[in-house]
């Protein structure tokens, strides 16, 4: 690790999580759990989350609630730190159902950084998204102080901005870090349909159905591990020269679609075959890329997992959890 950071000042925290039973949430309350905060106060309305990802602790208190509610949820604390993961996930679902994106996305993250103002956080991590806040139009690394464009894709890319803009407002009345979350993967994320590729290739990987593919397969993400992921946020609430920044979490390496699959099949042994269909018309990001300098020299951030690596820990979670990623499936459509 390039840079030691004092996480023991996380030590003996209150730490509240909007979104805390989500994919990557769930995640991070294991993690900040393993560095002794005091507690963890998860706000999730269980919208796209489950309870069930949440580790059995009784530092963990779990209230489940809508976070444009979150003045009325009686949380008392002292001087917490706040992740705000709670969202409207994600782009496909926000073309579908923008008012609901807003509200969650806008709202909700407004209404997040007023309750952490009047709690006197200590700080507020929020999580945005790399797909948002360059658009489309970059080829190579993206980088944290390039221009905002105003020609989004989807609105959820414009509400994860909108967030970027009340975050930025806030600090530094609050001191609020900006992470821009590339592509996560890992344990923790079910498939569904408006969910991410990795897990949908798993699940139909696991059943030996086509992976469909939209586009031509060429197209590239950034797929950084959720634990990768989770120790960058970890850094973010505690560097204190990170207040008032944004940070791209990604790991800097771009991987095709087109070979995701083939390593997906490969690692559950599927007979699944690859199949391609046209890209979803908002879809205009060909390619997409982290630059992490900024992360590593500030936040010391230094993504461990490989791919194929962080894959196999996937689909191994996967097989473990089968049961409860039936049981949520039941009735809704991949
Ligand atoms: N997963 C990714 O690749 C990725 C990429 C970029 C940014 N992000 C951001 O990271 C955060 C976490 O993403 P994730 O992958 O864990 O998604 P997720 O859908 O698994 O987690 C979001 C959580 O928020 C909860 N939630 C939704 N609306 C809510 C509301 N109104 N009030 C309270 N809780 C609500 C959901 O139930 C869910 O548990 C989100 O803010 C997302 O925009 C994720």
């Amino acid at each position: 690790m390039s840079k030691n950071i004092e996480m023991n000042t996380l030590g003996g925290s209150d730490v509240v999580v909007t979104g805390g039973a989500g994919a990557i949430g769930s995640r991070l309350v294991k993690r900040l759990l393993s560095e002794n905060v005091a507690r963890v106060l998860v706000i999730d309305n269980l919208s796209s989350g489950y309870q069930w990802l949440l580790p059995d602790d009784e530092r963990v208190e779990f209230f489940r609630g809508d976070v444009v509610d979150l003045p009325q949820i009686s949380l008392v604390v002292s001087r917490p730190i706040v992740y705000h993961l709670a969202a409207f996930f994600a782009n496909q679902n926000s073309v579908d159902h923008p008012l609901d994106d807003l509200r969650t996305n806008g709202e909700g993250t407004l209404t997040t950084l007023m309750w952490a103002k009047e709690h006197k956080a200590r700080r507020v991590v929020y999580a945005s998204a790399g797909c948002s806040i360059a658009g489309h139009i970059i080829d190579g690394p993206i980088r944290e102080d390039m221009p905002v464009s105003l020609h989004m894709d989807t609105p959820y890319q414009i509400t994860k901005a909108l967030g970027e803009f009340y975050c930025n407002y806030f600090n530094p009345m609050v001191s609020t870090v900006r992470c821009r979350f590339f592509n996560s993967y890992g344990p923790g994320e079910l498939p569904g349909r408006y969910r991410n590729v990795i897990p949908n290739f798993i699940w139909k990987a696991m059943h030996n159905l086509p992976l469909i593919i939209t586009g031509t397969g060429q197209e590239s993400r950034d797929f950084i591990f959720v634990e990768d992921l989770v120790d960058g946020l970890l850094r973010a609430a505690v560097v204190p020269e990170a207040g008032g920044e944004a940070f791209n979490l990604g790991t800097g390496i771009q991987t095709r679609i087109i070979d995701l699959a083939k390593m997906i099949i490969e690692l559950c042994h599927s007979k699944s075959s690859i199949e391609f269909a046209p890209r979803r018309s908002w879809d205009n990001s060909f390619h997409r890329q982290a630059s992490i300098e900024l992360a590593h020299s500030v936040l010391g951030f230094n993504p461990q997992a490989d791919l194929r690596e962080g894959l196999a820990k996937t689909v191994n979670w996967f097989l473990t959890n089968r049961q409860e990623i039936e049981r949520a499936l039941e009735g809704s459509m991949l």
